[in-house]
């Protein structure tokens, strides 16, 4: 098979990039490691930023987004048994849409099948070659028998755990981490939603968070220890830890019901640079990890699309620029990303050596955000998206 570009990855990245490359006539695979089923079966975060609405209508599958998604004008912190709203639309005239990563995922896998575009699924020991020159490959196994991928541009949207990090000589890459002491335990529950926005607590047991998928579907987070294990919580002691977390009132109207999903997610912060080798190309979870606290995963991979589709349409129209860029355009919007990530985690969990002068200083923080016009538009304006630096 020969294409412009061989895609690794059908996640929302990868998929995303497909589709906007085809509309722009450029010809793509996408190469993927699992099945369908089980791509369509994680569960993500769902806050989407209008850069990130902008492109998937631009990459035309915007509808049943437009049509289902929820608008939110603003999130809710909650500390020391209060909650304090932070109004984007007021602040910095931008607003949130809610929409279940999953959701993207299949909205754009529809229009992908729809278009008879082609997606290997379950493809095994997926490897990339040549990249350092100017005929790379791709080669995966399927039903027994070797496929070779024959291409211009490789592009790496195989998430945290891929070949193409991997693939590249480890002297040429350097990479930044910070794991986190703590995981995210996290419950899907078909009940309504206990507030109309999301809501951000700080409290001395610990971070929760209420989001939603739907009017009918509610997310909920607690932070727990890193050897915990979501078996060991039942339903009611999720419920029961969660409303400790909560304002009185928040805890009063929470709805419960039986879990339909239940994991515990740990948290990194994580960028490799450069994002460029060549004619391999990382995008995403591939390049970079955000703990979910500032909703960036899915934006900041969909903020490396943009800059990937926009630089191979440039390419193939003489203008190599863009190209020549990429990395340097993509790290400068990923680490502000990461900072903002961070410092969102930081302020809102409690670590080891958090203490009471910590819990003390976070609630400090916290009243001063609220009570301060300048740094609620700083939190608003990182929490909508940063514009992008064209
Ligand atoms: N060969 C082919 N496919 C692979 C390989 C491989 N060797 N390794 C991983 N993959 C696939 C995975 O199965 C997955 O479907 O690449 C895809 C990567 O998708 P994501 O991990 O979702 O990464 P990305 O598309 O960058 O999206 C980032 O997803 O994980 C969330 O929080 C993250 O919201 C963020 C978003
Ligand atoms: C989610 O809905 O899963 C979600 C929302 C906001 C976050 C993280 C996760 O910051």
């Amino acid at each position: 098979m020969r294409v412009q570009v061989a895609i690794i990855g059908s996640g929302p990245a990868g998929l995303l990039l497909g589709q906007l490359l085809y509309k722009a006539g450029i010809s793509n695979v996408i190469i993927e490691q699992r099945s369908k089923e089980y791509v369509l079966g994680r569960i993500r975060a769902g806050v989407l930023e209008q850069g990130t609405v902008d492109l998937m209508d631009e990459a035309g599958v915007g509808q049943r987004m437009h049509a289902e998604g929820l608008v939110h004008d603003g999130t809710e912190l909650c500390f020391k048994g209060e909650r304090h709203r932070i109004d984007f639309k007021k602040l910095v005239n931008k607003t949130v849409m809610i929409y279940g990563q999953t959701e993207v995922t299949r909205d754009l896998m529809d229009a992908r099948e729809a278009e008879g575009l082609t997606t290997v699924y379950e493809a095994h020991n997926v490897s990339v070659h040549d990249f350092d020159g100017a005929h790379p490959k791709v080669r995966y196994e399927q039903d027994g028998v070797t496929h070779e991928v024959q291409c211009d541009f490789i592009a790496g949207c195989d998430g945290f755990h891929g070949v193409c990090r991997a693939s590249v000589p480890q002297d040429a890459l350097r990479t930044y981490e910070r794991v986190y002491p703590f995981g995210w335990l996290g419950i899907l529950s078909d009940t309504p939603p206990v507030s109309h926005e999301l809501i951000y607590c700080n409290h001395e047991r610990g971070f929760a968070l209420c989001s939603q998928r739907s009017p009918t579907r509610s997310r909920y987070y607690v932070q727990c220890s890193l050897d915990d294990k979501a078996e060991n919580w039942s339903d009611e002691a999720f419920w029961a830890e969660l409303r400790l977390r909560l304002d009185e009132e928040a805890a009063a109207n929470l709805i419960t019901g039986p879990s339909i999903e239940k994991s515990i997610a740990p948290l990194r912060s994580f960028v490799a640079e450069p994002l460029r080798f060549g004619t391999l190309f990382l995008a995403g979870d591939a390049a970079h990890i955000v703990p979910p606290t500032g909703a960036k995963g899915l934006n900041l991979a969909a903020s490396d699309v943009r800059f990937l589709w926009q630089a191979m349409v440039d390419h193939y129209r003489g203008n190599q620029v863009a190209l020549e860029h990429y990395s340097e355009r993509c790290l400068s919007r990923i680490w502000k990303a990461e900072r903002f990530s961070w410092w969102m985690t930081s302020l809102m969990h409690r670590f080891p050596d958090t203490g009471e002068f910590g819990q003390k200083i976070q609630e400090a923080e916290l009243a001063y955000l609220v009570g301060s016009t300048a740094a609620a538009t700083s939190l608003a304006e990182n929490y909508v998206g940063l514009p992008f630096q064209d």
